[in-house]
């Protein structure tokens, strides 16, 4: 049976091997010290470490590493799993390694420890022999990726919280995820209409066009990112990231319940049944008739990182971060000043939160893959481009009907916010390009 590369099992059936190899044993009959090999922590994975006892061509005794192993022993090898990875696999010389800084010796004599060249590769084959599980491949496993461990001569797959690696709660996404149960499990039935109802009799009949209007807009955007956000969560769960995929769980129930509100208060206060795609201007289609599901599905058969790019900037940066939360924003404002539809206010209020977490993973999502690839910056940044004046000429199709506006609504209120919002975020994101990614501080 295959087990994890720096678990105890490998580091034991490593042992066994070495006992079985006569090279080594010929090639180290002079070595006589323990050794600590330590797997450096990265974004994916806590530190391992295994403890070799080696004495003259013998494995006497082969476990994880204690930390007070590290004090005792005269060597200690450090390295990145990358770098352990491909010298495990053979291709790269463990000498070599050395020599060119991709394994520290962080501990020990470096010039001693060359002369047992032979022996090191021999050491090396051994553990190549032990039927072993990588922990991730590289691109998939960096920045923040739950580790799947890949087979290296099985079929077997490992899963998280079944291996070392347990439930990463350190990363955003699990942060998210918890204050998703606390403050995204209101219900839209429990909110109550009933001043709703009567304030809306009150209205004038170009008050409840606006209204119904931005209604509209608000209603199939929030059933628009109800139905295209599976695509992305397929693409996270077949990478194995556990932690994004439990939060997107969230995320989807949210939009679902956003989607079941605004029905609420089209049904039982407004009561209208009407054909409300009549709203749709012809940059709102191009938004969500056309641009958000083709990026998101496009993901079903490319999920490239560049495409996630894609994907991720139109319906997290541009649909809900350009154009809801500014929808949401003035809207809002716009009640509280006229101090009308109470339900309504509370709901969107409730829902501006669970937007907020949509959000901040978009941002969280993007600058992973970025950090990954700096080079994908110019990919978000050209979507972006393609995408803002769709945007801002969504926004502007709003106001044009209208020679006056209730409410005292201003479309300034609108792109203002948006250019401001659009720029803060962008800011955020642009550290991935600068920054390594477990330096950049998330706002959960
Ligand atoms: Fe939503
Ligand atoms: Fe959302």
């Amino acid at each position: 049976m295959p087990h994890e590369v720096f678990s105890p099992e490998w580091a034991k059936a490593w042992g066994e091997e070495l006992n079985n190899n006569d090279v080594y044993r010929q090639a180290a009959r002079n070595w006589k010290w323990p050794l600590v090999l330590v797997m450096a922590e990265e974004a994916t994975e806590p530190t391992r470490q295994v403890y070799l006892d080696l004495w003259q061509g013998t494995c006497r005794e082969a476990r994880l590493a204690t930390n007070d192993d590290i004090d005792k022993v005269p060597y200690v090898i450090e390295g990145e799993r990358t770098n352990w990875l491909a010298i495990l696999k053979g291709e790269l010389d463990p000498i070599m390694a050395l020599m060119r800084s991709k394994l520290k010796l962080s501990k020990g004599n470096l010039f001693a420890l060359a002369r047992y060249g032979s022996a090191a590769k021999e050491l090396v084959k051994s553990a190549a022999n032990v039927d072993a599980l990588l922990p991730g491949s590289a691109p998939v496993a960096e920045n923040g990726a739950a580790v799947v461990a890949t087979p290296v001569n099985g079929k077997e797959k490992v899963f998280a919280t079944t291996s070392l690696q347990g439930l990463r709660h350190d990363l955003l996404p699990m942060k998210l995820y918890q204050k998703a149960k606390r403050l995204g499990i209101w219900n839209p039935s429990d909110i109550s209409f009933e001043k709703d109802i009567s304030d809306w009799q009150g209205l004038n009949d170009l008050e409840k066009e606006v209204l119904l209007h931005l209604t509209s807009l608000f209603q199939a955007g929030e059933e628009s990112v109800t139905l295209d956000l599976l695509p992305l969560m397929m693409a996270v769960a077949k990478e194995g990231r556990i932690e994004e995929e439990m939060y997107l769980s969230t995320f989807l129930w949210e939009e679902a319940k956003h989607t079941e509100f605004f029905r609420r208060f089209l049904d039982e206060v407004a009561e209208d049944c009407s054909d409300l795609s009549r709203f749709h201007s012809s940059a709102y289609r191009r938004i969500f008739y056309e641009e958000l599901p083709t990026a998101m599905n496009a993901l079903l058969a490319d999920a490239s990182p560049a495409a996630q790019i894609r994907a991720s900037a139109t319906y997290n940066m541009v649909v809900e971060g350009t154009l809801a939360e500014t929808g949401y924003h003035a809207y809002y404002e716009m009640l509280q000043r006229n101090n009308l539809l109470p339900g309504l206010r509370e709901g969107i209020g409730l829902l501006k939160r669970d937007e907020s977490r949509h959000i901040a993973y978009g941002i969280y999502l993007l600058s992973r893959l970025i950090a990954q690839d700096t080079s994908l910056w110019r990919v978000l940044e050209k979507r972006m481009a393609d995408l803002l004046e769709l945007a801002l000429e969504t926004i502007n199709q709003i106001f044009e009907p209208y020679e006056v506006l209730p409410f005292g609504l201003k479309p300034e209120d609108f792109i203002g916010y948006a250019m401001d919002q659009f720029d803060k975020r962008m800011k955020r994101i642009e550290q991935a390009v600068s920054k390594p990614f477990d330096e950049i501080e998330f706002e959960a």
